[in-house]
């Protein structure tokens, strides 16, 4: 139980984020987004806005410099006439403060060619195809035995259609970079990341520079969820800004400017088909997705992978088709995949249970099994059904009536919902540095994120019991990408990754250690590549089982949820204070998608016209009231030395089927689409 060791720092104010670094004499950038939703930019008028004392540049498609990579559609900032979608950054004004950087781009005129721009997501559009994989390496479809048929033969159906909304990711800190180029040519860039690793590869591939030369500075992050896992449009502006104007140039994206620029939850739409037997022991399972990218650069979700690792049934079918519109790229939101995947299969198996007249834990009891259904491989551990037991027993299951509209509390409607999670134990190379100092303590650096999940403390923590030594006397230095090189603070593989890294180097430095410490201490350092090809084939997932009570106004439909239970087995927890944290952060997170959360877009216009947090509704502390999360014991020796799964993100997994499911077992009503507004219900 060990308090977040930057925690001071944070709250008294003195942790410093991307966008506070004191540079000497920075400019400041605003941005201008495009007004059309499709065509082309037919010219700039930067007259009036060059006029304005303290503007020192305009850029756009008309002057900016030729990027060395333009591969990646959505940093090939000002590179084209084209008008993907409406939102899109199309120039910047540069100038001596923020106040006139954003009166000048008030003041730009930019004449468009437009065209009428096709944004709706329908599972009947012509333009859906099939992607080649989905994110990042899975095939788009898989198919076992004969599903329609076992479908089609089944004793109990359930053959139903769940849509998901775009959903933005709303980190406190917004996207920020300051850039500076320096003398020697070089670039330093305080950003606002998941991994300063991949800024600099990526940034530097964009700019047509060495990696070397690019040094990414992020010790404090406010946030991310996913959308800061690869570097935005404000990164390669605020760089291409800074050399404009031969200055360090501060940007950060304004939140209105956030819901166009920095990436969403894809929208789905979802058809689920359960085949059961009478006993509920699932014979067919299909799940067809159908989801949106961008003409920019494709982004196919991998929303029906769980369904393929989740239940037993001899009879399988997932399918993704994607359909590029005009709108901004959809990309990585916590959980990618199996958060919205999860909703739809985890209503569904609500559905089923209604219907064969299970109790809904015993249906997925039921349905558990040691092997990996598609591909056959063993569980390095699978604890979903003690999961379920525990969460059933601590949350009082056993007294709930199994029929729907059953309790009522004058004029709440009152009832249980339960869903499974699940979230992959992913790990990825990575290296880190060890150091034993001259005055008896020690230095660990590797470049990870700490994006508010408690990295640095966990990371700490993993370094002083290996080195056996207190956790007082280590500095756990991390975002820097000086640093050694890091995966990015994403897929929940973060502590899996970077703890096995610094494990390696604190056991390599500890067997260079006999005697003193020489005045120029001594390091070592280690870099897992090899250790992780070597591992064994197994399926690698962590599980959890999520339970929520809600109440519903029988008049106004309003939903609250009362009481909220999470229990999770993720392997070993490395410190139990954040990691509560972490899976309560990612419930409430699905309580927000239950019920609040959707970006809506302008069908006429394109672009999202929720771009505040007072239009885009995430529950505030009064919605989250009885909430908690548990785990089980987990010893899982196929991991890594820490026998760690990650929890980032499993906590967001199943925790909107659970709110969905007792809105049902409340009122008997089955929403489909999310979020579960009033007006639903009524
Ligand atoms: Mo997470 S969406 O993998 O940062």
């Amino acid at each position: 139980m060990t308090d977040r060791l930057e925690g001071r720092e944070k709250v008294t104010g003195t942790a410093r984020y991307a966008f506070e670094y004191p540079v000497r004499n920075a400019a400041y950038a605003a941005a201008v987004q495009a007004s059309v939703g499709k065509g082309q930019v037919r010219s700039v008028d930067a007259e009036a806005a060059l006029r304005l004392p303290g503007v020192l540049a305009v850029l756009s498609c008309e002057n900016a410099p030729e990027l060395s990579d333009t591969s990646d559609g959505e940093l090939a900032l000002f590179q084209s006439r084209t008008v993907s979608f409406r939102g899109q950054f199309v120039a910047a004004v540069v100038a001596e403060t923020l106040e006139t950087a954003r009166e000048a781009a008030r003041l730009l005129r930019v004449e468009y060619a437009g065209e009428a721009p096709d944004v709706r997501l329908r599972a009947d559009h012509p333009g859906l195809y099939k992607p080649d994989k989905v994110n990042p390496v899975f095939p788009a479809d898989t198919e076992q035995g004969e599903p329609e048929k076992a479908f089609a033969d089944s004793a109990v159906r359930v053959d139903a259609v769940y849509t998901t909304p775009a959903e933005h990711n709303n980190p406190m800190e917004p996207h920020a970079t300051i850039a500076q180029w320096n003398e020697d040519g070089t670039l330093t860039l305080y950003d606002s990341n998941q991994g300063a690793s991949t800024v600099q590869a990526t940034i530097a591939k964009v700019f047509g520079l060495d990696p070397s030369r690019v040094h990414v500075v992020s010790p404090h992050v406010g946030g991310g969820f996913g959308s800061k896992g690869m570097p935005r449009p404000n990164v390669v502006l605020a760089a291409m800004a800074a050399r404009a104007v031969g200055r360090p140039v501060k940007f950060a994206v304004p939140r209105q400017q956030m819901f166009a620029t920095t990436g969403y939850r894809t929208p789905t739409i979802q058809r689920l088909r359960l085949g059961a037997d009478e006993d509920g022991r699932l014979n067919a399972i299909l799940h067809e997705v159908t989801e949106q990218t961008s003409t920019v650069k494709e982004f196919a979700e991998q929303t029906a992978t769980p369904t393929r690792i989740l239940y037993q049934a001899p009879h399988r079918l997932t399918s993704h088709r994607v359909v590029a519109l005009d709108v901004p790229t959809p990309s990585w939101m916590r959980a990618p995949g199996e958060t919205p995947g999860m909703y739809a299969l985890e209503t569904a198996m609500d559905e089923l249970a209604v219907a064969a007249g299970i109790d809904p834990v015993e249906l997925r009891v039921r349905n558990d099994t040691d092997r990996e259904p598609e591909s056959g491989l063993p569980f390095s551990s699978r604890n979903l059904v003690a999961c379920l037991r525990e969460g059933s027993e601590r949350f009082g299951w056993a007294g709930r009536a199994p029929e729907p509209g059953a309790r009522r509390e004058g004029r709440k409607f009152v009832g249980m919902g339960v869903a499974a999670s699940t979230y992959p134990a992913y790990q990825r190379p990575n290296q880190a540095t060890a150091r034993a100092e001259p005055d008896g303590t020690f230095t660990v650096r590797i470049a990870a994120a700490d994006i508010g999940t408690g990295a640095r403390t966990a990371l700490a923590l993993i370094a002083a019991e290996t080195l056996k030594e207190d956790l007082a006397d280590v500095r756990m230095e991390i975002g820097d990408s000086a640093f050694p090189r890091a995966s990015v603070a994403g897929g929940s593989a973060g502590t899996a990754g970077w703890g096995t890294a610094v494990v390696r180097a604190c056991e390599a430095l500890r067997g260079k250690l006999n005697g003193a410490v020489p005045p120029g201490g001594i390091e070592a350092s280690a870099d897992t590549g090899e250790e992780l090809r070597a591992r064994a084939e197994y399926a690698r997932h962590a599980f959890g089982a999520q339970f929520a009570e809600v109440e519903v106004d029988a008049d106004t439909g309003e939903v609250r949820v009362r009481r909220m239970l999470g229990v999770f087995a993720a392997g070993r927890i490395i410190n139990p204070t954040t990691a509560r944290s972490q899976f309560i952060g990612g419930m409430t997170m699905g309580v927000g998608m239950a019920l609040m959360e959707q970006s809506v877009m302008d069908r006429e216009f394109g672009d999202y016209l929720t771009r505040d947090l007072a239009q885009y509704h995430v529950p505030v502390c009064a919605d989250i009231r009885d909430i908690d999360a548990a785990w089980v014991e987990e010893s899982d020796p196929h991991l890594n030395p820490m026998g760690a799964k990650g929890i980032g993100e499993i906590g967001i997994v199943g925790a909107a089927a659970a709110v969905g499911n007792a809105v049902h077992h409340a009122t008997g009503i089955r929403v489909r689409d999310l979020p579960i507004t009033p007006a639903r219900l009524l």
